[in-house]
């Protein structure tokens, strides 16, 4: 089969890493499913495994005794079964499906005590950490992480939004008591990224208030469109990266910086309000001031660190009013359901930009990597020949 595929000796630059080569097509286990892929989404973890870093996927996996040289990834898909596992009852060859990204092995005993698979320790991300993913002609997948295509969507709108809408559904919705309720203020870093877009668009269809923010005026509509009741551009303030001592002067520049920025808050929020949840995904450039801003009893969810990997954090304000600062990760099954409904239901857009076709899969990581791809999720096409095909 056809696939794009990162090697070893081309780590670096995601245009060059990402190539199209001929290789074998995986064989399936017993719970495991072939999906004929139309369409696949393009995520930001395929740029890391383009790079070969922070972890170098390949070597990794070859630690854990898998034989293959190459990366054959893509964690975002559209298609059809075309064969399935002896064990496998959820789906049959014929269906058209989505995939979503949480993997675990099925004899986890984490996993057959029934509690959440995200936090057993066989979790991969499929398609990053696992070959054979969304980029191949034959994707292999496991049977639980199929959820039904909906049929409104074309396949590459349907292949382009269950990574980030199911994170980001785990992010405002799996972390009890701090879920978004009616009324509820939520500041989303990247809003009109893929992960923000899904992310205004459930805090609205929860009946929450998304603030949104972005880092050009140019986007400020695009949120406004897809739920925000109000946008900052994070441009009009200066005070990012890591927290100053604080007993240094610089400490005092960047809290005044913060404390600005606050007071953006409450004018795009139109009320002198705190957000309950802080939306974050930059991580080293902006969690201070996430964790200033949040509200007491409010939650700080993290899901990536964009900007880097280095925590600051004002612990007087985290302890005193008494907030929760929760790593989040993919979805489970449950909530990947959860957020497709809304999507079968209308309630969130996938927010797809631009098509790309198979051979340009490299050009759309290369554009994520420089932060100059268009706005909510990218997709390409695979196995579909046009765009605009597969809506019922
Ligand atoms: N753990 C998981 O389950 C999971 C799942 C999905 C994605 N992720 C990770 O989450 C991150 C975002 O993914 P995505 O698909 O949303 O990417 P994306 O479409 O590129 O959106 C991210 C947005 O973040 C904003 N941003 C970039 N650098 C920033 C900085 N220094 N400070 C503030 N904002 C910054 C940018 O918007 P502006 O320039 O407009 O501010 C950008 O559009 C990636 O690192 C990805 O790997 C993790």
């Amino acid at each position: 089969m056809h696939a794009f595929v990162v090697r070893q000796d081309r780590f670096g630059e995601p245009e060059d890493a990402w190539q199209r080569e001929v290789i074998d097509t995986p064989e399936i286990g017993p719970l495991d499913v072939l999906v004929y892929v139309m369409a696949t989404g393009i995520n930001y973890n395929n740029v890391w495994a383009a790079l070969g870093k922070p972890v170098d996927v390949i070597a990794d996996r070859q630690k854990k005794g898998e034989p293959e040289d190459f990366h054959a990834g893509g964690s975002d898909c559209s298609g059809i079964v075309w064969a399935v596992g002896d064990k496998v009852t959820n789906v049959k060859p014929g269906d058209e499906v989505v995939v979503h990204s949480g993997w675990w092995e099925p004899d986890d005993p984490y996993v057959l005590s029934g509690r959440d698979p995200m936090l057993a320790e066989s979790t991969r991300i499929w398609g990053y950490q696992t070959n054979y993913g969304s980029y191949c002609q034959f994707a292999r997948a496991q049977s639980h992480q199929c959820q039904p295509k909906p049929k409104h969507l074309t396949w590459e709108a349907a292949g382009s939004y269950l990574l980030c809408a199911s994170t980001a559904y785990r992010m405002l919705m799996g972390w009890q008591p701090n879920i978004v309720e009616k009324g509820d203020h939520v500041l989303v870093w990247g809003a009109a990224g893929g992960l923000g877009s899904m992310a205004l668009q459930i805090v609205s269809a929860y009946g929450g208030k998304a603030i949104a923010v972005v880092s050009d005026d140019a986007k400020r509509q695009f949120c406004l469109d897809h739920g925000a009741v109000g946008v900052i551009n994070r441009n009009d303030f200066t005070h990012w990266g890591p927290m100053p001592d604080t007993n240094s002067p610089e400490w005092g520049v960047w809290f005044k910086g913060a404390r600005a920025f606050g007071k953006a808050f409450w004018e795009a929020a139109g009320d002198k309000v705190a957000p309950t949840i802080v939306f974050e995904h930059p991580g080293e450039a902006t969690l201070p001031t996430s964790g200033f801003l949040s509200g007491t009893g409010g939650m700080i969810v993290i899901c990536a660190g964009t900007s880097g990997y280095n925590v600051t954090l004002d612990l007087r304000y985290h302890w005193m009013r008494q907030k929760r600062f929760q790593g989040s990760h993919l979805s489970n099954d449950e909530q990947a359901e959860a957020v497709n409904q809304l999507v079968i239901d209308g309630k969130v857009d996938p927010c797809l930009s631009q098509t790309f076709t198979f051979d340009e899969i490299g050009k759309a990581h290369q554009l994520m990597h420089e932060n100059r791809h268009p706005y909510g999720n990218m997709a390409a096409l695979v196995n579909a020949t046009e765009p605009g095909q597969g809506a019922s």
